[in-house]
């Protein structure tokens, strides 16, 4: 695929087709799923209640299926939200890669896994330090008098926090770029469902 950056680093979008912007996006997120240190390895999850108020919160993105279009990432089956996508599975992905001066949005279709096999497979591929955070009898969200301290890594066998340990896959079938350019924002909706991927462009 042809490098697509301008003397800005931004994602110059009017070289490439639907196809490679898909592409591009495709590994961005895969690397995500891989390193700390990726633009895009915290993203903003926003669901809507049952009161249909919206909320938003920051998730670490742990794996990335370009051919499934999946995105996953872990939680606390306790959570607000986990609540909120099982009464309303649509939610909306965001991230802003401050780099290269690029939103990226995506609507998806989540399901939550628990105690099932695919909650079972991440959670044996899990560090003890990760599982630390299902382990405590209080949950998320609920008052306390005082801040509980950290929980501590639990034993490699401890399974105690699996109880709580929820795997949220995210599926969807099309995704939104905004490039901002000094010459001209670029802001295209890319179509996953069409073979071969088509985009409209849009106005910024
Ligand atoms: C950097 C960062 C990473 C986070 N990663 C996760 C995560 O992967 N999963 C998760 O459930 N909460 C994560 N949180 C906490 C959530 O943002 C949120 O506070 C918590 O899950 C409760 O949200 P809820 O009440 O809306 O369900 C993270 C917070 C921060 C600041």
């Amino acid at each position: 695929m042809m490098i697509a950056l301008n003397n800005q680093q931004g994602l110059n979008l009017s070289i490439l087709d639907a196809a490679e912007t898909w592409k591009w996006l495709s590994v961005q997120l895969q690397v995500a799923a891989s390193s700390s240190h990726a633009s895009m390895h915290l993203m903003t999850v926003a669901t809507v209640d049952d009161h249909g108020h919206p909320d938003a919160r920051t998730v670490v993105l742990r794996h990335a299926d370009p051919v499934d279009r999946t995105i996953r990432f872990h939680s606390d089956v306790r959570c607000g939200k986990i609540a909120a996508i099982r009464r309303t599975p649509q939610v909306a992905l965001h991230w802003y890669l401050q780099t290269l001066q690029m939103q990226v949005r995506i609507a998806a279709t989540a399901t939550v896994h628990h105690l099932d096999a695919t909650a079972t497979t991440a959670w044996d591929a899990s560090r003890p330090m990760s599982r630390a955070c299902y382990t405590p009898s209080i949950a998320p969200g609920d008052v306390t008098s005082c801040f509980p301290p950290a929980p501590l890594a639990p034993a490699i066998d401890d399974t105690t926090g699996l109880a709580h340990f929820a795997v949220v896959v995210c599926r969807f079938d099309a995704f939104e770029l905004l490039a901002l350019h000094a010459s001209g924002h670029q802001r295209v909706r890319v179509h996953l469902d069409a073979v071969p991927v088509t985009w409209d462009v849009l106005a910024p």
